[in-house]
């Protein structure tokens, strides 16, 4: 089960509007995975998107009749009843026109009629030529749909419909699912994209620490927990940067993505990011220590049976150094701490103890005792402020858990700016 599927509500009625772009063919496999998912769907393509991909493939994958004027069924008044019915409306892919045409208030055929009388959360999944999308009437357009609370999903880099490459493409569409899913979950009306206008930093991963160009010391961090950090703030409406170590996962959608290998890399990245964020969130699990030299090939056997020497040196804390030279001082920064009890106190009597060390906002403290937490696509955590304050997030789902964790970072935000 996908992470943020298995706490969606099922059942609930989703408009998936497409606009007529190349990658409409994506979004059959978007309205797949919503009605495997037991939503009822009910597509509304513009009258160009039927040029990519024609009503009876719309029909036949989402059960349900599919029209794209007002004209059709007038009788049941489509162009009032869908938008009013719907708990999602989903526009993949979004085009400049559609992206103008919702800005501006037009209703000139169903899907922005649709748009106009939705009052349930809105997802833009805009795809279209860099040029189209750089553009300042997309971009101003982009940032009134975002200030009224819309989630437009920043399309991926990659290759267009042609031999040109760039900032455009439609995201995954497993990816878009899960922010839409993630959407639902939440329900409520546009207000639930409460991190709009916030840059978010999210590190995930672990770090690995070469011997020598085949070996490292690493851990068993997996970058569940980073990733779904990354994707529920893309459906709070964030802008996100990911700084991922060595994870073989798709890039998230809508998330600015940077890859890294070392402790030293993760640092520059992270710290590089951080200089225009509202929050970081350390989910990363460097590795503390490096060896003083990287062998530059690979370290050989000893034929006496005798194994190398290592020299180590520790890392630099990447946490406690946002925490204390801070990019900007309303930049809340959270850090993960997994513990195990022992004999000199218990999981939270150590968090406690971890939180003052590195100086930061907050602290996700997990009890890895028994190898719990990593890999598995649940969690169980505890919250604690730097004010001392504490709270428990039961036993649920990664995405659960960065819901509590996004919760309490906009209780800071708005704190801040009151
Ligand atoms: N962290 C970091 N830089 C490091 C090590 C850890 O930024 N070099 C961050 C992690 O991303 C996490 C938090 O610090 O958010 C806690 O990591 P943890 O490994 O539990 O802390 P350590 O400092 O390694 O503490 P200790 O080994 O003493 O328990």
């Amino acid at each position: 089960m996908t992470p943020a599927a298995d706490h969606a509500h099922v059942g609930r009625n989703v408009v998936l509007g497409v606009a007529g772009g190349i990658a409409a063919y994506k979004a059959c496999e978007l309205l797949r995975r919503l009605t495997e998912s037991g939503h009822d769907v009910t597509v509304v393509p513009t009258a160009n998107a039927l040029e990519f991909v024609g009503a009876t493939t719309w029909a036949a994958l989402s059960g349900n009749p599919v029209a794209s004027d007002v004209w059709d069924s007038a009788h049941e008044v489509p162009h009032v009843r869908i938008g009013q019915n719907a708990d999602l409306v989903v526009v993949a892919p979004t085009t400049a026109n559609v992206l103008a045409k919702a800005a501006h208030g037009l209703a000139d055929d169903l899907l922005s009629n649709t748009l106009l009388t939705a009052r349930c959360p809105v997802v833009f999944a805009p795809a279209m030529h860099t040029e189209m999308w750089e553009h300042p009437a997309t971009q101003d357009n982009v940032a009134t749909l975002r200030r009224r609370g819309a989630v437009v999903v920043e399309p991926a880099e990659g290759r267009l419909t042609g031999a040109d490459t760039g900032k455009g493409r439609l995201p995954d569409p497993d990816e878009l699912f899960e922010i839409a899913a993630e959407v639902l979950a939440r329900g409520g009306a546009t207000t639930a994209a409460d991190l709009a206008g916030r840059h978010v930093v999210v590190s995930a991963g672990g770090t690995r620490e070469y011997l020598d160009p085949v070996r490292f010391l690493g851990n068993r961090s997996s970058g569940l927990q980073g990733y779904a950090l990354a994707r529920t703030a893309v459906a709070r409406g964030a802008e996100v940067t990911l700084v991922a170590a060595n994870v073989s996962m798709p890039d998230p959608a809508g998330v600015k993505v940077e890859r890294v290998e070392t402790t030293a890399q993760l640092r520059d990245a992270v710290l590089s990011a951080a200089t225009s964020a509202d929050a970081v969130v350390m989910a990363a699990a460097p590795v503390d220590f490096r060896p003083t030299q990287v062998a530059e090939s690979k370290i050989k056997k000893a034929e006496d049976g005798s194994a190398p020497e290592l020299v180590l040196e520790q890392n630099p804390d990447i946490l406690a150094e946002l925490a204390r030279d801070r990019p900007r001082p309303a930049t809340v920064v959270v850090g993960f701490a997994a513990e195990t009890g022992d004999a000199h106190g218990s999981v939270l009597d150590h968090a406690r103890g971890k939180l003052a060390r590195k100086g930061c906002d907050l602290l996700v403290v997990n009890d890895v005792s028994g190898g719990k937490v990593f890999g598995s696509t649940e969690n169980e955590a505890v919250l604690l402020s730097a004010d001392g304050r504490s709270t428990s997030v039961p036993q649920g789902t990664k995405s659960a858990l960065a819901h509590a964790v996004w919760d309490a970072v906009v209780a800071r935000l708005e704190a801040e700016t009151a």
